[in-house]
């Protein structure tokens, strides 16, 4: 027999059977690696935009607070996006040749509002609320990485149930003082547990896990 198939064969079978008894569980392994990657959660997806708006000219060199643009973060569910005379109030004057802000003038005179694609999107069967976050001293940065620094605006973070939970279980670490929250660069000043578990009495937050308090 040994003279009909060279040795080599041997270790090849070998290796073609260990293909086979694992692809099932590669194929797993690879899908429940798909689900969670950036590839499906949208993370560092940059989404394309009718106005090449970026945040580093309006956050950080122009030092305009997030809330200025976002205005109902701290009073409703949604942060909310700027209306067309939100921009025009500066660029009527400021930069009111560029083409690059055409469309912002388009839709100004026309009356139509900018179509701006969305970035986060959550599924309809969860319930997520802006206001209650900042209110408990969650800081913008923490669910948005640092956005004074993007040229187009991406999501830092998966937006999966296990990063709510992570927090909702034990948010001490994560908080701060609640009008520090639009700061991007924001650090504590001494051991964050420590200072969480004082924010924790002082705001009353509680860890919120029941499937209610996002599934209603
Ligand atoms: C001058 C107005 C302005 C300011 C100031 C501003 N933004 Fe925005 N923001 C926008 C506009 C316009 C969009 C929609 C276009 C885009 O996604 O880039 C947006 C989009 C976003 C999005 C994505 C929304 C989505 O679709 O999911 C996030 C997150 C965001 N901003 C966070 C911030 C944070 C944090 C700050 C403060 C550091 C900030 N913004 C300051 C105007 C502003
Ligand atoms: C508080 C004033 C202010 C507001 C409000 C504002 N901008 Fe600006 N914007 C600026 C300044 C200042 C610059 C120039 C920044 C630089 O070049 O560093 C600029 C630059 C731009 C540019 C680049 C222009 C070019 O030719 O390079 C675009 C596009 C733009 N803004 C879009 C918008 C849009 C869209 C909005 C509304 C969502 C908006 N801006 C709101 C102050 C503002
Ligand atoms: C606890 C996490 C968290 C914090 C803190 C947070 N966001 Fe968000 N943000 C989200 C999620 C999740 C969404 C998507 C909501 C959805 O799809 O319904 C979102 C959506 C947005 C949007 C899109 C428009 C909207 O309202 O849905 C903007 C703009 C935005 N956030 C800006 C901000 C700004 C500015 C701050 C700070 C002042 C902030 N966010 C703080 C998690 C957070
Ligand atoms: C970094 C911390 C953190 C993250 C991340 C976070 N949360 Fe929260 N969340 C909090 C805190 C703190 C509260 C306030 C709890 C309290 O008042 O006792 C809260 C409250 C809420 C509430 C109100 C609960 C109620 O019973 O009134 C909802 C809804 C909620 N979060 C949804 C979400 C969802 C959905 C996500 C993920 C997309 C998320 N949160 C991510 C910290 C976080
Ligand atoms: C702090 C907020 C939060 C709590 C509490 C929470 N969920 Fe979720 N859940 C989410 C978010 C956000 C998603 C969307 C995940 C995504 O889009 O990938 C989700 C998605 C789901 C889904 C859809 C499948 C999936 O994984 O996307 C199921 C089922 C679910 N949750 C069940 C539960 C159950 C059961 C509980 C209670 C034990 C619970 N959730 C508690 C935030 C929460």
């Amino acid at each position: 027999m040994g003279a009909l198939f060279p040795r080599w064969t041997n270790s090849f079978s070998r290796a073609a059977g260990a293909v086979v008894l694992a692809t099932p569980a590669a194929a797993i392994a690879g899908l429940m690696l798909y689900v969670r990657s950036p590839l499906n959660t949208g993370e560092r997806n940059p989404v394309g935009q009718p106005v090449q708006f970026d945040h580093r000219h309006h956050t950080a060199d122009e030092g305009i607070d997030c809330r200025y643009c976002h205005s109902t973060a701290e009073t409703s569910p949604h942060a909310g996006l700027p209306s067309t005379a939100t921009c025009m109030g500066c660029h009527a004057q400021l930069w009111n040749k560029s083409p690059k802000l055409e469309p912002v003038r388009a839709a100004y005179f026309s009356g139509q509002a900018i179509r701006w694609n969305r970035v986060h999107d959550l599924p309809d069967h969860v319930y997520f609320n802006h206001s209650i976050h900042l209110a408990k001293g969650v800081g913008c940065a923490v669910c948005h990485g640092r956005v004074d620094q993007m040229a187009q605006v991406q999501q830092a973070v998966s937006n999966q149930m296990a990063f709510c939970l992570e927090c909702h279980r034990n948010p001490a670490p994560y908080l701060r003082p609640p009008e520090k929250v639009a700061e991007m660069d924001w650090q504590p000043n001494r051991d964050p547990e420590e200072l969480g578990r004082e924010l924790m009495q002082k705001l009353d937050v509680r860890a919120r896990t029941s499937c209610t308090a996002c599934h209603r």
